[in-house]
């Protein structure tokens, strides 16, 4: 297995383009499921989830073609509606299939996703939310069944805490139901909203994007439709990072930063500066006589659902608040078991100390970092290993790097060039 040896301690300069965000390329793929003929999806990034997604299309008698980042799904014949554990097990967004299979033939099969390395991650307020719709649900085997009599009925849900695939999954079952679908507490993520986009391309109505209450008028037929996959928030999040770890000018191009608002502030309370143009962010942190980056001040966080700081980029910030001078406090509230990436940042030499759900910071002085071997543990603990490497002095070498391969696509060659010394070695 593949590893990632990175020499701490060298500045980036350059820019970067961001890809399509796998988080909107996931629900979007599984549209295609809901309206017969060729979709067109642009700007899909090429990653170990989106290619499961597309092994799943396929399993169920889709075909599709990729020329550059534009996917071309065809998915005028459907074979089956079962999603196998070997699948799912590798990525518990599977689930998605379930709400656009409903939608279409009113019936889905998927293996449970069960625990994973950040949480147990249930699956409740998926089968509440096709409940309301009329759909019965049973579990057997491992697998969770879904089954409508008929065409499914609009219905009313108001979720407890606003989650993104349960939001996304109901969206797209009732885009086809009879009568109307009211969905509250609804989550805000912009990749609901891409989500949203695609299906009223196809036909679907739907009210209130980038609210908490949906609105969805079921209509009778959807078609298939051409779509563009927005930007990568937490790839271009993680980027402006790794400037603030490594030091330099890095200019993240290709991203939305009204996206990154919190994540921009804090940053900027932190002693970086960003500058915002467009769709490019540029930040810098400039480098002092003895050549490592000019200190940091402690921020404190607390993950919420989408404008909060989002969770997805909670294990980067704390990698490089492992770099600012003072304490810095990190709430997780969306995720209970959140924190594996702490262990290995300590084995860097960083000083942390979790207690409950929340992990406190003490920042070490610039370049105290050491080098090490560390382990990744999940996808974004991962990308926090490369940031504390890029900070750190000597050599890291980071393994298992298939959870980084499932979200960031070709990060070793994008941030060599832009001045890392990072390279993927056989492991
Ligand atoms: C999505 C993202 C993931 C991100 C997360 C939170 C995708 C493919 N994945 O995951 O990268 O970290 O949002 O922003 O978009 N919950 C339940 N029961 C359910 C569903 C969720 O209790 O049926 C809980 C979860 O355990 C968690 C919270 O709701 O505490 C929010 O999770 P959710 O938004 O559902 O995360 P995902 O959609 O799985």
């Amino acid at each position: 297995m593949d590893k990632l040896r990175i020499r701490g301690g060298q500045p980036l300069h350059g820019s970067i383009t961001v890809s399509g965000a796998k988080n909107a390329a996931l629900p979007l793929l599984a549209a295609t499921l809901l309206a017969p003929g060729t979709h067109t999806l642009h700007n899909v990034p090429d990653l170990r989830d989106t290619r499961t997604m597309l092994q799943l299309l396929q399993i169920m008698g889709a075909t599709w073609e990729r020329d550059g980042s534009t996917v071309q799904v065809n998915t005028g014949q459907l074979t089956g509606a079962e999603a196998p554990y070997e699948l799912v097990k590798t990525m518990r967004a599977s689930v998605l299939v379930l709400g656009p299979l409903l939608g279409r033939t009113g019936y889905a099969r998927v293996s449970l996703p069960g625990g994973c390395a950040i949480g147990a991650r249930p699956v409740d307020y998926h089968l509440q939310g096709f409940q309301a719709l009329g759909v019965k649900s049973s579990m057997k085997g491992g697998y969770v069944e879904v089954r409508a009599q008929g065409r499914l009925t609009g219905g009313s849900i108001c979720f407890d805490i606003p989650s993104v695939t349960a939001t996304e999954n109901l969206l797209m079952a009732a885009a086809k139901a009879q009568g109307q679908t009211v969905i509250q507490n609804a989550a805000k993520e912009p990749e609901v909203g891409n989500l949203i986009d695609m299906l009223a391309a196809m036909g679907a109505q739907i009210q209130g994007k980038d609210t908490d209450c949906l609105t969805v008028t079921g209509v009778e037929e959807l078609h298939p439709s051409e779509v563009r996959i927005i930007a990568d928030r937490i790839e271009a999040g993680t980027y402006l990072m790794a400037a603030g770890a490594a030091g330099g000018r890095l200019e993240v191009k290709g991203c939305d930063p009204s996206h990154l608002t919190v994540l921009i502030d804090k940053l900027r309370t932190a002693g970086m500066e960003i500058e915002v143009k467009g769709n490019c962010c540029t930040a810098s942190c400039s480098v002092s006589d003895n050549g490592t980056p000019c200190p940091l001040t402690a921020v404190n966080i607390t993950t919420m659902p989408y404008p909060g700081f989002p969770t997805d980029l909670q294990a980067q910030f704390m990698a490089l608040m492992s770099q600012s001078s003072g304490v810095s406090i990190i709430h997780e509230t969306i995720f209970e078991n959140r924190f594996m990436h702490v262990a290995e940042l300590q084995r860097l030499g960083a000083e942390i100390v979790v207690e409950g759900s929340r992990a406190v910071v003490t920042g070490l002085a610039r370049g105290q970092l050491v080098g090490a071997p560390v382990m990744a543990t999940d996808l974004r603990a991962s990308a926090s290993l490369v940031i504390a490497g890029l900070a750190a002095s000597g050599t890291t070498e980071i393994s298992r790097i298939y959870h980084l391969e499932r979200g960031y696509e070709r990060l070793a060659e994008k941030l060599c060039r832009v001045g890392a010394a990072i390279e993927q070695i056989p492991g």
